[in-house]
C-alpha cells in the first residue's frame, strides 16, 4: 500500500510513526507529494486534495489521518487505540481520540496560521492570525495540566506530532517555559526513533 504524505505535514507524520512502531515499513511505501502543487494523482485519490492518503492494493483508498491511523493500528495488531466501551472504559478510547483531536486542533491552527503568514504582509489579516495565536495558546494551557503517563495512545501521538510542528513552524512560541510538565513529557517521547526518523523538514 501507499501511504501519500508529505515530511512537513503533522497529519502524515502521525501515521508514519504508527508504522514504525507497528514495523508495517515493509509494507507501507511513503510517496512524497508537494502539496504547493498538489499533482492530479492525488486529487483522483482524495478529490480533498488533503494529504495524507493511504492508497490500498485492491485500488481503494482510506481519508483521513484519523481512520488511516486506525487502519494501520488494526494491520499491525497495534494498541494505539482502545477498545470500545460505552459503560465503564470512559478514560479509554474516548479520551484517546479526545486528546487526538486537541491535537490535531492545534495542528490545523498551527498550518493555517502557516499560511497566512507567508501570504504578502499587506494581504494577511491580524484577526485571523490572532484567532489561531488564541486557539493554539488555549490548548497548550489544557495540555500543559493534563496528566501525561508513559502510555502512548493515538492521543499522545497527536500531541507530539502538533508540538513538533510547532517547533518547526512556529519556532518563536516559548511554549516550553510556560509548561514545563507537558516539556518533560515531550522530551521524553521525541527520543523515540520513531519520532527521530520523522522529524518534520520541508520538501525541497
Ligand atoms: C508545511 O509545510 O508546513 C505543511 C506541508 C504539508 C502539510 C501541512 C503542512
Amino acid at each position: 500500500m501507499k501511504l501519500y504524505s508529505n515530511p512537513a505535514s503533522p497529519f502524515a507524520r502521525k501515521c508514519r510513526i504508527i508504522a514504525r512502531e507497528l514495523n508495517l515499513t515493509g509494507v507501507v511505501e511513503e510517496v512524497n507529494v508537494d502539496t504547493r502543487a498538489m499533482p492530479d494523482e492525488v486529487r483522483r485519490l482524495n478529490p480533498l486534495g488533503k494529504i495524507p492518503i493511504l492508497a490500498l492494493n485492491d485500488g481503494s483508498t482510506i481519508l483521513d489521518s484519523r481512520v488511516i491511523c486506525e487502519y494501520l493500528n488494526e494491520r499491525g495488531g497495534g494498541k494505539f487505540f482502545p477498545g470500545m466501551s460505552l459503560w465503564r472504559d470512559v478514560s479509554g478510547r474516548w479520551k484517546a481520540l479526545t486528546l487526538q483531536a486537541l491535537g490535531d486542533g492545534i495542528c490545523d491552527a498551527a498550518v493555517a496560521r502557516t499560511y497566512e503568514s507567508r501570504r504578502p504582509p499587506e494581504q494577511q489579516s491580524p484577526a485571523t492570525l490572532e484567532r489561531y495565536n488564541k486557539a493554539i495558546a488555549s490548548s497548550l494551557a489544557v495540555l500543559g495540566q493534563a496528566p501525561f503517563t508513559k502510555k502512548i495512545t493515538i492521543g499522545e501521538i497527536a500531541v507530539a506530532c502538533a508540538l513538533g510542528y510547532l517547533d518547526f513552524r512556529v519556532p518563536e512560541l516559548s511554549w516550553r517555559a510556560d509548561h514545563p510538565k507537558l516539556r518533560d513529557w515531550y522530551e521524553n517521547f521525541a527520543q523515540y526513533p520513531s519520532m527521530k526518523d520523522t522529524w518534520p523538514v520541508a520538501l525541497s
